[in-house]
């Protein structure tokens, strides 16, 4: 299959929205990430796009709609709890995403067999466009190969996937550059099941209680089910194996111009880059600025990769603060849980 490259005019947005209206596939930009979109309410569509990512069957797919309106309108979800009315009004359109009990017109394809589905409202103008002229909700995971870093750019999309899907429309770089947070309203509790740009923090200045899942920041428990399928996969992982130290600034220095060499490279911050030697360095921005290190983070996974040579990549834990934790949460599982802790 010949995947089109596309730039974002209107006459573009018209033919990935016809694409996607007869059962196709689209990489479409999003604030946070490239999506991989097909209609959500096909289930033989949605089928194409865990063929075209090696994606699990067992792992459920995002609903994008471009207007809160159109959870009703599309029979999306079974009942709209008054917490998603308020979680709405405050973040949506943007990168949050609300898991709700599923309606009827959902396939079994999309929720991968489960009762609930997973809806965001995304604020790209080009995503909200496509959405609008596809005229159904778009069901869309990352466009990525399935256990590869998440797309911030088209070219990120067309490496991933070129041959595999219809198109890839051009939006330009995400503003965010890691996947939304996901929340659950579908439990007596809302819980967050993966942490992204909107905080903790603000989800509590709206609703009262908001519990943070165990496996956000620790590795599953054996034998325990994820409450996101896709929580229990090795992820986000750039070919280069990833070490995380836990550790103190000076002491990062020290262990990585101990263990430098050729194949090795440190996921760095800033002011660490002139006190670093004989190592290849990508710095994902200022220390304790995490919007700036999740903007860069899987860009700088791929470029590590991009080298060619790297093997080892040290990197620190961030902090679990703010967008820190949705950072963290990334980086533990691009390192497969694996911590050295220099303290
Ligand atoms: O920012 C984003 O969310 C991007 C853009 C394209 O919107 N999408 C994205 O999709 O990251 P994906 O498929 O890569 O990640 C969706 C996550 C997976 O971990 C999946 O298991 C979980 O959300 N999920 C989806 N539906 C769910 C459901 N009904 N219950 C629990 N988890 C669900
Ligand atoms: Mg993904």
């Amino acid at each position: 299959m010949k995947t089109e490259l596309l730039k974002s005019t209107p006459e573009n947005i018209k033919k990935a929205a016809k694409i996607l209206k007869n059962g196709g596939l689209v990489g479409i930009p999003t604030e946070t990430v490239y999506g991989l979109a097909a209609n959500a309410l096909d289930g033989k569509a949605v089928a194409k796009i865990f063929e075209a990512k090696g994606r699990p069957a067992d792992n459920p797919l995002i609903v994008h709609i471009a207007d809160f309106g159109d959870i009703e309108k599309f029979n999306l979800v079974s009942e709209v709890p008054e917490a998603a009315k308020a979680l709405a009004k405050h973040f949506w359109p943007g990168p949050l995403t609300i898991i709700m009990k599923k309606g009827e017109a959902v396939p079994g394809e999309v929720s991968a067999g489960l009762g609930t589905v997973a809806i965001r409202f995304p604020c790209h103008p080009d995503a909200r466009r496509i959405i609008e002229a596809a005229s159904v909700p778009l069901a869309a995971p990352s466009a990525n190969l399935s256990g590869s870093p998440s797309p911030t750019t088209a070219q990120h999309v067309m490496n991933d996937l070129d041959g595999r899907i219809d198109a890839v429309l051009d939006g330009g770089e995400c503003s965010v550059g890691l996947e939304s947070t996901v929340i659950t309203l579908a439990d007596t509790v809302p819980r967050v099941l993966r942490p992204g740009g909107v905080t903790v923090e603000q989800l509590r200045e709206v609703l009262d209680t908001v519990e943070v899942d165990e496996a956000v920041l620790n590795r599953l428990a054996e034998g325990k089910t994820a409450a996101s399928p896709g929580m229990k996969y090795k992820h986000y992982a750039p070919r280069a194996n990833v070490v995380l130290l836990k550790c103190t600034d000076s002491e990062y220095i020290d262990y990585v111009n101990d263990h430098g060499g050729v194949g090795v490279a440190a996921l760095c911050c800033d002011e660490d880059l002139p006190r670093l030697k004989n190592v290849k360095t990508v710095s994902l921005g200022k220390r304790g600025d995490y919007e700036a290190q999740a903007h860069s983070l899987f860009e700088s996974l791929r470029r590590i990769d991009g080298y060619g040579d790297v093997i080892t990549v040290y990197s620190r834990l961030p902090g679990t603060d703010g967008v820190g934790m949705a950072v963290y949460n990334r980086l533990i599982r691009a390192a497969g849980f694996e911590v050295i802790d220099l303290g």
